[in-house]
């Protein structure tokens, strides 16, 4: 049972982290230019940092719900698994079943981790702890300005977990593939999921509002994440060949 299951910010949502293009999403009322660019950053680094430390505050204080465990336990049961998140919050990284958390083998943020500080300049970074500093920091090395450790628009996504994603889809097909919680902004994701999914791989997406793959023959779960994948993986596990 080889598996690549793929995650928005609809996965998240049911935790009470606000969506990018959802109801009540960031983008619909902030302007992603002025909060997650890198001119945004150079015209008003506090502004952007004082929103980034908002969403920290926020995910600290939430728990992942049923849907993060169903994925955490898929990944425990699998015989292959990668899971690919578009999310920068750290409930996949909490996420428990029975004891078992996802592997960092198998966990690729793709957008990148809000918790992590990192150099503007060099490649000096670190992980916050709960009590976040305030103001722009300055890099211990270099002095340069340190910003939050995510991908901002008009920005390349990271090359080696580009190149660990492009690895596991190209190495051979998935008998499943998840879909949950995204509106598929950016190409690669589509790209990624019709390689993984190949011929004869199952490719199912979770999401109450739109639906998005119908163009490569997803089945659509028309049901909010949590409700939803519980049961999805129960019926995978129930229906997997016997190896
Ligand atoms: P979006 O906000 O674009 O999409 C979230 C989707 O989840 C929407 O279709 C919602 O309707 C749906 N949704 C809402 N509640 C749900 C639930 N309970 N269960 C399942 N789905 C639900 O978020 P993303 O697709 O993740 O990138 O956005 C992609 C990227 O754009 C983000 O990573 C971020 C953003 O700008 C960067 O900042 C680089």
């Amino acid at each position: 049972m080889r598996v690549l299951v793929v995650t928005g910010a609809g996965i998240s949502a049911e935790s009470g982290i606000p969506t990018f293009r959802g109801a009540g999403g960031y983008w619909r009322n902030l302007d992603p230019t002025k909060l997650a660019t890198q001119s945004a950053f150079d015209s008003d680094p506090e502004i952007v940092w004082q929103w980034y430390r908002e969403r920290r505050d926020t995910i600290r204080r939430a728990q992942p719900n049923n849907a993060h465990r169903a994925v955490t336990r898929l990944s425990a049961a699998a015989d292959e698994f990668l899971l690919l998140t578009q999310n920068v919050d750290d409930l996949h990284l909490r996420a428990e079943w029975d004891g078992y958390t996802i592997p960092g083998d198998q966990l690729v943020q793709i957008h990148g981790d809000i918790f992590v500080t990192q150099c503007e300049r060099g490649d000096y970074s670190m992980r916050e702890n709960a009590n976040d500093d305030s103001g722009v920091s300055r890099c211990p090395k270099c002095g340069g300005r340190m910003r939050p450790g995510v991908v901002w628009f008009g920005e390349g996504l990271n090359p080696r977990e580009v190149a660990r994603v492009d690895n596991y889809v190209r190495a051979r097909p998935c008998s499943a593939v998840i879909v949950i919680g995204t509106t598929v902004a950016f190409d690669y994701i589509v790209h990624w999921t019709r390689l993984a999914t190949g011929r004869r791989g199952r490719l199912i997406e979770i999401n109450p509002d739109d639906r998005f793959l119908s163009a490569l023959g997803a089945e659509w779960v028309k049901e909010p994440a949590a409700s939803a994948l519980p049961g999805i993986v129960d019926e995978l596990l129930a229906a997997r060949k016997p190896s």
